[in-house]
């Protein structure tokens, strides 16, 4: 399913092998592989970089040894659905991406690092650039993990309850509402008394209402495109006037 291109194969190993995703492979119901770059070499010094044309600082992926992996991916797999260069030039990440990618018989996840990539492999090789967000990190390992992690848990089987999976806060486009667990009261902080009702129904408009509290507060942005229920989109209009108030 997925293969994972990196020179530090080693760190991104011993992310894969915890948690939700290391329980999944280890279940077989995900495969994620992961190749060092080097092996793809054919120098005595298994040199994976270069410096750039035209000069300038930094030194740039050489395109052999990353067409010779995604080939040799290629032979024993089949061809890749897609291959993924994680950069920060590219598109940034988003839960639909993540759907998308999960559900490709198979993956190849390009790791940059150095200053890019040669031009010729985003050009012939990568069909997505993706990048997680607008912050520069000093290599693709950690995005590669990122993107795995949200696409592994979509998975059929891999997260246990399907509903955890259904209710994801991006999946209708609100935030998540607060959680509470034992003890009811804590250094003097109580947890709401609907949450001990026991009345279901109650508890599912409080925990709507404060979803769409937290999104209007906390990404604006998002609740233009929310997908609500008629108690979400009452406690919205509610929310909203007491914002203009606010203003007044
Ligand atoms: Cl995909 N790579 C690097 N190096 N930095 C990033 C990124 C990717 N996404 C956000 N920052």
């Amino acid at each position: 399913m997925v293969d994972v291109i990196t020179i530090f194969p080693a760190m991104v190993e011993a992310a894969l092998a915890e948690g939700v995703v290391g329980r999944a492979r280890e279940r077989g119901l995900v495969d994620v592989r992961v190749r060092n770059l080097r092996d793809y070499t054919d120098d005595r010094h298994h040199v994976v970089d270069d410096v750039g044309y035209g000069g300038g600082p930094g030194m740039v992926m050489k395109p052999e040894p990353l067409f010779r992996a995604v080939d040799a991916i290629a032979a024993e797999r089949g061809p890749a659905s897609a291959v993924v260069l994680m950069t920060p030039q590219g598109r940034r990440l988003t839960h639909r991406e993540a759907e998308r990618f999960s559900r490709m018989t198979s993956v190849v996840v390009i790791c940059g690092r150095y200053e890019g990539v040669d031009e010729r492999v985003t050009q012939a090789l990568v069909t997505d650039e993706v990048s997680i967000g607008d912050y520069v990190l000093t290599g693709g390992e950690l995005p590669a993990l990122v993107l795995i992690d949200a696409m592994v848990r979509l998975v059929p089987g891999v997260v246990g309850d399907a509903g955890s999976v259904e209710g994801d806060s991006f999946v209708r486009g609100l935030l998540d509402h607060p959680h509470y667990t034992r003890p009811a009261e804590f250094r003097g902080m109580s947890v709401p008394d609907v949450l001990m009702s026991g009345h279901h129904a109650e508890i599912e408009r409080w925990r709507g209402r404060e979803r769409v509290r937290r999104t209007l507060e906390r990404r604006p942005d998002m609740v233009e495109n929310a997908t609500l229920t008629d108690d979400e989109r009452r406690a919205l209009n509610e929310f909203r006037r007491e914002q203009g108030h606010e203003r007044d």
